[in-house]
Protein backbone atom coordinates (compact mmCIF):
# COMPACT_ATOMS: atom_id res chain seq x y z
CA UNK A 1 0.00 0.00 0.00
CA UNK A 2 1.30 3.45 -0.87
CA UNK A 3 1.61 5.72 1.84
CA UNK A 4 -1.98 7.78 2.02
CA UNK A 5 -3.85 11.08 2.27
CA UNK A 6 -4.17 12.19 5.65
CA UNK A 7 -7.65 13.97 4.58
CA UNK A 8 -8.93 10.72 3.87
CA UNK A 9 -7.85 8.94 7.32
CA UNK A 10 -9.65 11.90 8.90
CA UNK A 11 -13.13 11.43 6.83
CA UNK A 12 -13.15 7.90 7.68
CA UNK A 13 -12.24 8.40 11.64
CA UNK A 14 -15.03 11.43 11.19
CA UNK A 15 -17.70 8.80 9.83
CA UNK A 16 -16.07 6.03 12.10
CA UNK A 17 -16.62 8.27 15.40
CA UNK A 18 -13.36 7.74 16.48
CA UNK A 19 -9.68 9.66 16.61
CA UNK A 20 -6.25 9.12 15.52
CA UNK A 21 -3.10 9.65 16.78
CA UNK A 22 -0.31 11.57 14.80
CA UNK A 23 2.82 10.49 16.60
CA UNK A 24 6.11 12.22 15.99
CA UNK A 25 9.15 10.55 14.60
CA UNK A 26 12.84 11.04 14.65
CA UNK A 27 14.72 7.55 13.76
CA UNK A 28 14.19 4.41 12.89
CA UNK A 29 12.90 2.48 16.45
CA UNK A 30 10.42 4.92 17.00
CA UNK A 31 8.84 4.33 13.14
CA UNK A 32 9.19 0.53 13.94
CA UNK A 33 7.19 0.72 17.04
CA UNK A 34 4.41 2.78 15.63
CA UNK A 35 4.12 0.24 12.97
CA UNK A 36 4.10 -2.79 15.25
CA UNK A 37 1.69 -0.82 17.67
CA UNK A 38 -0.64 -0.38 14.41
CA UNK A 39 -0.57 -3.98 13.77
CA UNK A 40 -1.14 -4.88 16.96
CA UNK A 41 -4.16 -3.07 16.85
CA UNK A 42 -5.47 -3.19 13.16
CA UNK A 43 -4.93 0.85 13.46
CA UNK A 44 -4.03 3.49 10.68
CA UNK A 45 -2.15 5.41 11.58
CA UNK A 46 -0.11 9.21 11.07
CA UNK A 47 3.40 9.59 11.61
CA UNK A 48 4.56 12.87 11.69
CA UNK A 49 8.42 14.70 11.82
CA UNK A 50 8.89 18.13 12.89
CA UNK A 51 11.22 20.39 11.24
CA UNK A 52 13.75 19.16 13.80
CA UNK A 53 13.28 15.47 12.69
CA UNK A 54 13.91 16.56 9.07
CA UNK A 55 16.93 17.67 9.67
CA UNK A 56 18.04 14.84 12.19
CA UNK A 57 17.43 12.04 10.06
CA UNK A 58 17.48 13.72 6.65
CA UNK A 59 14.30 13.84 4.30
CA UNK A 60 15.72 10.93 2.23
CA UNK A 61 16.52 8.81 5.22
CA UNK A 62 13.14 9.44 6.46
CA UNK A 63 11.19 8.82 3.36
CA UNK A 64 13.09 5.53 2.93
CA UNK A 65 11.98 4.49 6.17
CA UNK A 66 9.02 5.28 5.00
CA UNK A 67 8.59 3.09 1.94
CA UNK A 68 10.03 0.43 4.26
CA UNK A 69 7.19 0.76 6.64
CA UNK A 70 4.94 1.03 4.12
CA UNK A 71 6.22 -2.16 2.27
CA UNK A 72 6.70 -4.10 5.44
CA UNK A 73 3.23 -3.38 6.65
CA UNK A 74 0.50 -3.17 3.78
CA UNK A 75 -2.26 -3.55 5.53
CA UNK A 76 -1.67 -0.75 7.44
CA UNK A 77 -2.67 2.87 6.22
CA UNK A 78 0.05 5.45 6.77
CA UNK A 79 -0.09 9.04 5.80
CA UNK A 80 3.27 11.40 6.21
CA UNK A 81 2.23 14.67 7.69
CA UNK A 82 4.42 17.47 8.19
CA UNK A 83 4.54 18.56 11.77
CA UNK A 84 4.56 22.77 12.54
CA UNK A 85 5.73 23.39 9.23
CA UNK A 86 6.79 27.16 9.66
CA UNK A 87 6.09 28.44 6.16
CA UNK A 88 5.40 27.99 2.63
CA UNK A 89 8.71 27.26 1.62
CA UNK A 90 8.96 24.21 4.34
CA UNK A 91 5.68 22.50 3.15
CA UNK A 92 6.46 22.78 -0.42
CA UNK A 93 9.39 21.03 0.36
CA UNK A 94 7.84 18.36 2.37
CA UNK A 95 5.57 17.51 -0.30
CA UNK A 96 8.24 17.16 -2.83
CA UNK A 97 9.63 14.81 0.00
CA UNK A 98 7.02 12.77 -0.65
CA UNK A 99 4.65 13.80 2.60
CA UNK A 100 0.94 13.17 1.85
CA UNK A 101 0.12 15.64 4.54
CA UNK A 102 1.31 19.09 5.85
CA UNK A 103 0.80 21.48 8.58
CA UNK A 104 1.19 25.27 8.01
CA UNK A 105 1.90 26.66 11.51
CA UNK A 106 0.73 30.33 10.48
CA UNK A 107 -0.13 31.22 14.31
CA UNK A 108 3.61 32.07 14.35
CA UNK A 109 5.75 33.91 12.67
CA UNK A 110 8.83 31.93 10.13
CA UNK A 111 10.55 32.12 13.38
CA UNK A 112 8.77 29.18 14.52
CA UNK A 113 7.71 31.90 17.99
CA UNK A 114 6.79 35.16 17.50
CA UNK A 115 2.41 35.15 17.42
CA UNK A 116 1.66 36.11 13.73
CA UNK A 117 -1.91 38.04 13.39
CA UNK A 118 -4.93 36.79 11.70
CA UNK A 119 -4.11 38.30 8.34
CA UNK A 120 -0.69 36.65 7.98
CA UNK A 121 -2.18 33.10 8.89
CA UNK A 122 -4.65 33.52 6.00
CA UNK A 123 -2.20 34.43 3.89
CA UNK A 124 0.28 31.86 4.34
CA UNK A 125 -2.42 28.98 4.72
CA UNK A 126 -4.13 29.78 2.03
CA UNK A 127 -0.82 29.27 -0.20
CA UNK A 128 0.06 26.07 1.37
CA UNK A 129 -3.86 24.82 0.36
CA UNK A 130 -3.78 26.04 -3.39
CA UNK A 131 -0.36 24.27 -4.13
CA UNK A 132 -0.80 21.01 -1.69
CA UNK A 133 -4.48 20.32 -3.08
CA UNK A 134 -3.45 20.61 -6.33
CA UNK A 135 -1.33 17.42 -5.92
CA UNK A 136 -3.54 16.02 -3.82
CA UNK A 137 -2.17 16.53 -0.11
CA UNK A 138 -3.71 17.24 3.21
CA UNK A 139 -3.51 20.79 4.73
CA UNK A 140 -3.58 21.05 8.60
CA UNK A 141 -3.72 25.18 9.93
CA UNK A 142 -3.77 26.48 13.20
CA UNK A 143 -5.98 29.26 15.20
CA UNK A 144 -4.46 30.45 18.57
CA UNK A 145 -1.32 29.72 19.88
CA UNK A 146 -0.43 27.00 22.39
CA UNK A 147 0.45 27.63 25.81
CA UNK A 148 -0.73 26.37 29.03
CA UNK A 149 -3.10 28.59 30.46
CA UNK A 150 -2.00 28.48 33.60
CA UNK A 151 2.27 29.15 33.08
CA UNK A 152 2.34 30.32 29.59
CA UNK A 153 5.05 28.14 28.30
CA UNK A 154 4.82 27.92 24.37
CA UNK A 155 5.30 31.19 22.06
CA UNK A 156 4.86 32.79 25.86
CA UNK A 157 1.60 34.34 24.73
CA UNK A 158 -1.66 32.33 24.89
CA UNK A 159 -4.43 33.25 22.68
CA UNK A 160 -6.81 30.47 22.71
CA UNK A 161 -9.14 30.05 19.56
CA UNK A 162 -11.72 32.14 19.14
CA UNK A 163 -14.86 29.95 17.73
CA UNK A 164 -16.25 33.08 15.19
CA UNK A 165 -12.11 33.36 13.82
CA UNK A 166 -12.32 30.09 13.66
CA UNK A 167 -15.01 29.83 10.72
CA UNK A 168 -13.73 32.73 9.03
CA UNK A 169 -10.17 31.42 9.49
CA UNK A 170 -11.57 27.88 7.88
CA UNK A 171 -13.29 29.53 5.06
CA UNK A 172 -10.90 31.37 3.75
CA UNK A 173 -7.88 28.96 3.76
CA UNK A 174 -9.81 25.97 2.29
CA UNK A 175 -8.16 23.98 5.30
CA UNK A 176 -8.92 19.74 5.82
CA UNK A 177 -8.19 19.78 9.44
CA UNK A 178 -7.75 22.69 12.49
CA UNK A 179 -5.63 22.63 15.08
CA UNK A 180 -7.24 24.76 18.06
CA UNK A 181 -5.45 26.14 21.07
CA UNK A 182 -7.35 25.08 24.43
CA UNK A 183 -4.47 25.57 26.89
CA UNK A 184 -2.16 22.78 26.21
CA UNK A 185 1.47 22.96 25.32
CA UNK A 186 3.97 21.20 23.82
CA UNK A 187 6.67 18.96 26.10
CA UNK A 188 6.28 17.42 29.88
CA UNK A 189 5.42 20.32 31.67
CA UNK A 190 1.51 21.02 30.92
CA UNK A 191 -0.15 21.55 34.46
CA UNK A 192 0.71 21.81 37.80
CA UNK A 193 -1.81 19.56 38.77
CA UNK A 194 -5.42 17.53 37.13
CA UNK A 195 -6.11 19.85 34.42
CA UNK A 196 -9.74 21.18 34.74
CA UNK A 197 -11.77 23.54 32.72
CA UNK A 198 -10.27 26.48 34.28
CA UNK A 199 -6.57 25.53 32.37
CA UNK A 200 -8.18 23.43 29.37
CA UNK A 201 -10.43 24.97 27.41
CA UNK A 202 -12.52 21.92 26.38
CA UNK A 203 -15.76 23.71 25.87
CA UNK A 204 -14.05 25.66 23.41
CA UNK A 205 -14.19 22.44 21.14
CA UNK A 206 -17.49 21.77 21.73
CA UNK A 207 -17.96 25.16 20.19
CA UNK A 208 -15.99 24.74 17.68
CA UNK A 209 -17.65 21.68 15.97
CA UNK A 210 -20.87 22.97 16.42
CA UNK A 211 -19.51 25.94 14.49
CA UNK A 212 -17.44 23.73 11.74
CA UNK A 213 -19.14 19.91 12.29
CA UNK A 214 -17.44 18.74 8.79
CA UNK A 215 -13.68 19.93 9.77
CA UNK A 216 -11.44 17.77 11.56
CA UNK A 217 -10.04 19.43 14.65
CA UNK A 218 -6.94 18.64 16.00
CA UNK A 219 -5.49 18.64 19.57
CA UNK A 220 -1.63 19.26 19.73
CA UNK A 221 0.51 18.70 22.94
CA UNK A 222 -1.73 16.05 24.08
CA UNK A 223 0.46 13.93 25.39
CA UNK A 224 -0.67 12.39 29.00
CA UNK A 225 2.70 12.26 30.48
CA UNK A 226 1.78 9.52 32.52
CA UNK A 227 3.09 9.08 36.26
CA UNK A 228 4.21 5.21 35.51
CA UNK A 229 6.49 6.72 32.74
CA UNK A 230 8.35 9.87 34.93
CA UNK A 231 8.54 7.54 37.74
CA UNK A 232 10.77 5.03 35.76
CA UNK A 233 13.25 7.71 34.48
CA UNK A 234 13.42 8.82 38.16
CA UNK A 235 14.25 5.73 39.69
CA UNK A 236 17.12 5.50 37.32
CA UNK A 237 18.66 8.49 37.48
CA UNK A 238 16.07 11.00 36.09
CA UNK A 239 15.07 14.40 36.81
CA UNK A 240 11.94 14.95 35.83
CA UNK A 241 9.74 17.21 38.20
CA UNK A 242 6.44 16.77 39.03
CA UNK A 243 3.72 17.33 36.21
CA UNK A 244 0.51 16.49 34.51
CA UNK A 245 -0.44 16.12 31.28
CA UNK A 246 -3.92 15.83 29.06
CA UNK A 247 -5.78 13.21 30.44
CA UNK A 248 -6.78 10.46 27.95
CA UNK A 249 -10.84 10.95 29.36
CA UNK A 250 -10.54 14.86 28.13
CA UNK A 251 -9.14 13.62 24.62
CA UNK A 252 -11.80 11.27 24.40
CA UNK A 253 -14.28 13.95 25.47
CA UNK A 254 -12.94 16.01 22.31
CA UNK A 255 -13.25 12.93 19.89
CA UNK A 256 -17.22 12.52 20.68
CA UNK A 257 -17.25 16.66 19.68
CA UNK A 258 -15.14 16.16 16.40
CA UNK A 259 -11.30 15.97 17.51
CA UNK A 260 -9.72 13.79 14.71
CA UNK A 261 -6.20 13.75 15.11
CA UNK A 262 -4.35 14.16 18.52
CA UNK A 263 -0.58 15.04 18.60
CA UNK A 264 1.53 12.66 20.84
CA UNK A 265 5.78 13.44 20.74
CA UNK A 266 6.35 13.59 24.50
CA UNK A 267 4.10 10.29 25.49
CA UNK A 268 6.79 8.37 23.75
CA UNK A 269 10.05 10.51 24.67
CA UNK A 270 9.12 9.48 28.21
CA UNK A 271 9.02 5.69 27.25
CA UNK A 272 12.23 5.18 25.38
CA UNK A 273 14.21 7.56 27.89
CA UNK A 274 12.96 5.74 30.90
CA UNK A 275 13.83 2.23 29.32
CA UNK A 276 16.88 3.02 28.35
CA UNK A 277 17.97 4.49 31.60
CA UNK A 278 16.86 1.49 32.89
CA UNK A 279 18.44 -1.03 30.64
CA UNK A 280 21.47 1.41 31.00
CA UNK A 281 21.76 1.30 35.05
CA UNK A 282 20.37 -2.77 35.20
CA UNK A 283 23.58 -3.65 33.14
CA UNK A 284 26.00 -1.05 33.34
CA UNK A 285 29.16 -3.71 31.65
CA UNK A 286 26.73 -3.81 28.38
CA UNK A 287 27.58 -1.57 25.32
CA UNK A 288 25.74 -3.43 22.38
CA UNK A 289 23.27 -0.14 21.52
CA UNK A 290 20.64 -2.89 20.84
CA UNK A 291 20.58 -3.56 24.40
CA UNK A 292 19.18 -0.84 25.20
CA UNK A 293 17.30 0.12 22.03
CA UNK A 294 15.10 -2.91 21.79
CA UNK A 295 13.64 -2.46 25.14
CA UNK A 296 13.23 1.76 24.39
CA UNK A 297 11.26 0.47 21.14
CA UNK A 298 9.13 -1.96 23.02
CA UNK A 299 8.23 0.91 25.43
CA UNK A 300 7.34 3.22 22.87
CA UNK A 301 5.02 0.66 21.07
CA UNK A 302 3.17 -0.17 24.68
CA UNK A 303 2.39 3.50 25.02
CA UNK A 304 1.64 3.99 21.11
CA UNK A 305 -0.23 0.70 21.11
CA UNK A 306 -2.33 2.02 24.59
CA UNK A 307 -3.36 5.17 22.96
CA UNK A 308 -4.48 4.08 19.41
CA UNK A 309 -6.85 1.63 21.71
CA UNK A 310 -8.01 4.71 23.48
CA UNK A 311 -8.63 6.78 20.71
CA UNK A 312 -10.84 4.44 18.65
CA UNK A 313 -8.64 3.37 15.97
CA UNK A 314 -8.17 0.37 16.82
CA UNK A 315 -9.42 -2.29 14.28
CA UNK A 316 -10.01 0.21 11.60
CA UNK A 317 -7.00 -0.67 9.78
CA UNK A 318 -8.62 -2.84 7.38
CA UNK A 319 -12.04 -0.56 7.07
CA UNK A 320 -11.36 0.99 3.37
CA UNK A 321 -9.73 1.01 0.48
CA UNK A 322 -6.71 4.09 0.17
CA UNK A 323 -7.46 6.80 -2.46
CA UNK A 324 -4.47 7.80 -4.37
CA UNK A 325 -3.03 11.44 -4.49
CA UNK A 326 -4.11 11.65 -7.78
CA UNK A 327 -7.78 10.81 -6.68
CA UNK A 328 -7.78 13.24 -4.29
CA UNK A 329 -6.15 15.60 -6.37
CA UNK A 330 -9.57 15.62 -8.31
CA UNK A 331 -11.41 15.55 -5.35
CA UNK A 332 -10.31 18.76 -4.58
CA UNK A 333 -10.24 19.70 -7.88
CA UNK A 334 -14.21 18.66 -7.88
CA UNK A 335 -14.63 20.76 -4.60
CA UNK A 336 -14.10 23.90 -5.71
CA UNK A 337 -14.94 23.60 -9.45
O1 LIG B 1 5.91 20.13 17.94
C1 LIG B 1 6.46 19.51 18.81
C2 LIG B 1 6.93 18.13 18.64
O2 LIG B 1 6.98 17.52 19.91
C3 LIG B 1 8.24 18.05 17.91
O3 LIG B 1 9.28 18.51 18.69
O4 LIG B 1 10.60 20.14 17.30
O5 LIG B 1 11.65 18.89 19.23
O6 LIG B 1 11.08 17.71 17.10
P1 LIG B 1 10.74 18.83 18.04
P1 LIG C 1 3.24 16.58 23.20
O1 LIG C 1 4.50 17.33 23.56
O2 LIG C 1 2.17 16.76 24.22
O3 LIG C 1 3.49 15.14 22.92
O4 LIG C 1 2.66 17.24 21.85
C1 LIG C 1 3.20 16.92 20.60
C2 LIG C 1 2.70 17.82 19.52
O5 LIG C 1 1.74 18.56 19.65
C3 LIG C 1 3.43 17.76 18.24
O6 LIG C 1 2.95 18.69 17.31
ZN1 LIG D 1 2.23 20.52 18.06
Amino acid sequence: MAMVSMRQLLDEAAAGGYGVGAFNVNNMEQIQAIMEAARETSSPVIIQASRGARSYTNDRFLYHLMEAAVELYPEIPVALHQDHGNSPATCISAIEQGFTSVMMDGSLLDDGKTPADFAYNIQVTREVVEHAHAVGVTVEGELGTLGGIEDGVGSGEIHLTDPDQAVEFVEQTGIDALAVAIGTSHGAYKFSRKPDGKVLAMNLIQEIHEKLPTTHLVMHGSSSVPKELIDIINEYGGEIRPTWGVPVEEIQLGIRHGVRKINVDTDSRLAITGAIRKAMAEDPGEFDPRSYLKPARAAMQQVIAQRMTQFGQAGHAGDYEPRSLTEMRDFYAGATA
